[in-house]
């Protein structure tokens, strides 16, 4: 994918050999691995959508021994930077893939998995990244299976006004992207039989959201 016209980072990022460092997920990722770490289950094989760096992978891993993680995306420096943090966790971390969401067939021949990551991407990303992990949920996941997405959220009234802020800036780069309403994102994840089992307010106001199928059992380790 030629990403140059569609900045993959918001930050300036350090680097060390093929290693990327985003400040935010330097910050952040020890609390999402610390949730994914009590959401995701006994032994689950995880799908990551638009890893970026790799530090969350790497991060979660280390909080969890029994977890085998599938970074991917479209970026090919992010991919090199996600299979050079991955070093650190050979059994653990799998070579990235390149997964596309706005590419037809994307999901084709992946999976099964118990896990649907997703990270800061559906708002820096054209709405098609959100209906397509809503859609292809069901075709990649086990019947157990759970959707994480962690970002910022417009909740009408109650929006941040940060992310009110962070969603002009972003509409301003790029008029597809934006911070999402939540309950547009919900009534997208409902259409693909997705159900939030679980909200959690993380910090600087973004938001953990655990989706499982309806009907499913409850099935955190
Ligand atoms: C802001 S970064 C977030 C990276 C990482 N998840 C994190 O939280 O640090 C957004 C990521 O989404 C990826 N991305 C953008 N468009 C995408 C698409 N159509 N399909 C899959 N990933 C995409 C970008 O390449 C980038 O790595």
């Amino acid at each position: 994918m030629d990403t140059s016209d569609t900045p993959t980072a918001l930050e300036k990022r350090a680097q060390i050999g093929d290693r990327l460092s985003s400040p935010s997920a330097e910050r952040n990722k020890g609390v999402i691995a610390k949730l994914l770490a009590e959401t995701l289950p006994s032994g689950a094989r995880v799908l990551e959508i638009g890893s970026g760096t790799g530090q969350h992978a790497l991060e979660a891993v280390s909080c969890r021994s029994d977890l085998l993680w599938q970074p991917s995306d479209p970026d090919v420096i992010s991919r090199a930077s996600q299979d050079a943090w991955a070093l650190d966790a050979p059994d653990q971390i799998m070579p990235s893939k390149d997964l596309n969401l706005l590419q037809p067939d994307w999901a084709a021949g992946l999976g099964p998995f118990d896990a649907l990551v997703c990270m800061n991407v559906i708002h820096i990303s054209p709405w098609g990244v959100c209906q397509q992990i809503a859609a292809q949920a069901r075709r990649l996941l086990s019947g157990h299976g759970v959707v994480f997405l962690y970002g910022p959220y417009k909740e009408g009234e109650a929006t941040a006004p940060s992310n009110l802020d962070f969603d002009r800036s972003l509409q301003s780069r790029n008029p597809e992207w934006g911070v999402r309403d939540l309950d547009v994102v919900l009534a997208e994840m409902a259409s693909g039989g997705l159900t939030l089992e679980r909200r959690v307010n993380m910090p600087a106001n973004n938001l953990s959201l655990i989706f499982k199928f309806a009907g499913a059992e409850h099935a955190s380790s």
